[in-house]
């Protein structure tokens, strides 16, 4: 699997949800942030909507779970028909059997770690994941500024993910734009989650494209 997008609807239209996925169709995901007011300063959406959003949604559903007990709640995502869930290391009371419990049902298995989170506990744990999610702002807001102080974290995690031979993606998620996207590839990151830097943008597909070629050209050079 190359690159691929991720646009966070976080900074979407909800009015007009169907229409702002439509502006995301190029994208390789949509990326569905799940906040409870209580792992993060913010409250957002939960899996009725989420349900809606699958429904709605010409691509993959990639849902973020920025909430206290995924253990609980994590597999209802799962049942609400996203691809993808990720649910926060911070937050899991059991992280190995809720990834395996992701797994059986069927969905990639997402590990998430706040900019503060070391990843050395977990990479004994690679195995058990479809992907790391590693936060690049502060979680609970889109609009913030890039943390590039999370990108040593980000090589790490693709050097450990080189070394064991799995295909475990890393996704970044937090300021990411045409300014940060290339650090972010050159760090090693493969997938890129971008709010609102896609739908501030007025042509979504344009934007999209161009972080794309942004970061394969970053790879590259
Ligand atoms: C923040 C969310 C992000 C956010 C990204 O807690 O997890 O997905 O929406 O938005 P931008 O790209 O604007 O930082
Ligand atoms: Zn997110």
């Amino acid at each position: 699997m190359g690159l691929q997008i991720s646009p966070s609807i976080l900074s979407c239209d909800f009015s007009r949800i169907a229409e702002e996925l439509a502006r995301i169709a190029d994208a390789d995901w949509a990326h569905v942030d799940v906040m409870d007011n209580h792992f993060v300063p913010n409250l957002t959406i939960g899996q009725p909507v989420v349900e809606a959003i699958v429904k709605a949604s010409p691509i993959p559903v990639d849902t973020h779970l920025m909430i206290a007990d995924p253990d609980r709640w994590a597999p209802a995502y799962a049942e609400a028909g996203a691809a993808s869930v990720t649910f926060h290391a911070e937050a899991a009371h059991a992280p190995i059997r809720l990834a395996r419990q992701l797994r059986a049902m069927g969905v990639r298995a997402g590990l998430g770690l706040k900019p503060a989170t070391p990843v050395e506990p977990y990479l004994d744990l690679l195995t058990e994941f479809d992907m790391i999610l590693v936060m690049t702002v502060e979680p609970g807001f889109g609009g913030q500024k890039f943390l590039d102080v999370c990108l040593p974290k980000v090589a790490r995690i693709r050097a450990a993910v080189e070394a064991s031979g799995l295909d475990v993606w890393v996704q970044v998620d937090g300021g990411v734009s045409q300014d940060s996207i290339g650090r972010c590839a050159v760090a090693g990151a493969d997938v890129f989650v971008a709010g609102s830097a896609v739908y501030g943008a007025d042509d979504a597909a344009a934007q999209i494209a161009t972080l794309r070629s942004l970061a394969e050209k970053a790879c590259a050079g």
